[in-house]
């Protein structure tokens, strides 16, 4: 393809574009689209689907006093939210914000590499679906679950109930877009934890080590429209985007208990009720999981943390910024 006019505009742009150029340059030769997909014939029926200690109740005696065709079966249905989890990051979270940024919706985002690579991570992000929904029905498949129904993702109904509670439209995009920003920094540490495990079966590592190579790029892009957005933005959209993106990370690191409420009642499985509630009440947001530096670093930088009530905003939440 013709990047006359993109190598000439990367030749000359600031730090951040010459950052993005780069990252637009490799893509054909990073992107997993249209490489050989994971082969599902390594489905090993005998390796576990998921690992225990992502699951959000491994410690509770209801979960380790279950049998071992029910532990599997949870840790199958663990694997499906994981996947199921992926698929709202992608379709309900980046992709809005994606589709903002081409209609030129969002400030200091209009140059022409931005929007390339947006685009780009658009064609990837379609390509994650298809992954993680074809692992997802290899393994209902193969694990006699075609039947169980997840429902939405707190990451998604929090951040639509948000959305509602104000009216300007750079409110309701800024949401969008400060969840994607935490969502896609996150997401590969969130995809880590499966990618570098050897306990589980190959299939399942196989397609979320597939998906992370191109999230450790997404990091990177959104890392960097983050900063020339902000250089865009008043003093009051700055306090407003510090707000949301603390808010953000606490959705992320949600532990959606209604959703594994839902799927234990359909697994059966006895005293679920006194599992979810026992847990729920210790701890419903898992912000000890979660990284919060590059996204602490990346406010730091590009001075959203220049006032003490902007780190307020994030201390208040007990997300640490040291
Ligand atoms: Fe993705
Ligand atoms: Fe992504």
């Amino acid at each position: 393809m013709n990047n006359f006019l993109i190598d000439n505009i990367s030749n000359h742009g600031n730090n951040s574009i010459k950052v993005l150029s780069t990252i637009h340059h490799s893509w054909r030769q990073r992107s997993i689209v249209g490489k050989e997909p994971p082969d599902y014939l390594k489905y090993d029926i005998n390796k576990p689907d998921f690992i225990e200690e992502l699951l959000p109740f491994s410690d509770h005696y209801v979960f380790k006093e279950l049998n071992d065709l029910n532990k599997s079966r949870v840790l199958s249905c663990g694997w499906l939210i994981y996947n199921q989890k992926t698929v709202c990051i992608e379709s309900d979270i980046v992709t809005p914000s994606c589709n903002d940024i081409l209609n030129n919706k969002i400030p200091g985002l209009s140059s022409p590499i931005i929007h390339k690579l947006v685009c780009e991570t658009l064609v990837d992000e379609a390509f994650h679906i298809l992954l993680v929904k074809n692992a997802n029905l290899i393994c209902q498949y193969k694990r006699d679950l075609k039947n169980i129904t997840l429902g939405d993702f707190s990451l998604k109904n929090n951040l639509q109930h948000e959305q509602q509670n104000y009216q300007q439209e750079w409110q309701k995009i800024l949401i969008q877009l400060a969840t994607s920003i935490v969502s896609e920094i996150f997401v590969s540490d969130y995809l880590d934890q499966l990618s570098s495990n050897n306990e589980i079966q190959p299939f399942n590592k196989a397609t979320v080590s597939a998906h992370r190579s191109d999230e450790l790029a997404h990091s990177k892009i959104f890392t960097e429209i983050t900063k020339q957005m902000v250089i865009k933005l008043d003093d009051i959209q700055k306090e407003f985007l510090v707000k949301m993106l603390a808010q953000s990370v606490l959705w992320f690191a949600n532990k959606d208990f209604d959703l594994w409420n839902r799927v234990l009642v359909q697994l059966n499985i006895k005293n679920n009720r006194v599992l979810i509630n026992d847990c729920r009440a210790n701890n419903e947001i898992g912000l000890d999981k979660i990284d919060c530096s590059d996204l602490i670093e990346l406010c730091k930088n590009v001075g959203l943390f220049d006032k003490d009530s902007s780190k307020q905003i994030f201390s208040d939440l007990n997300i640490k910024i040291q």
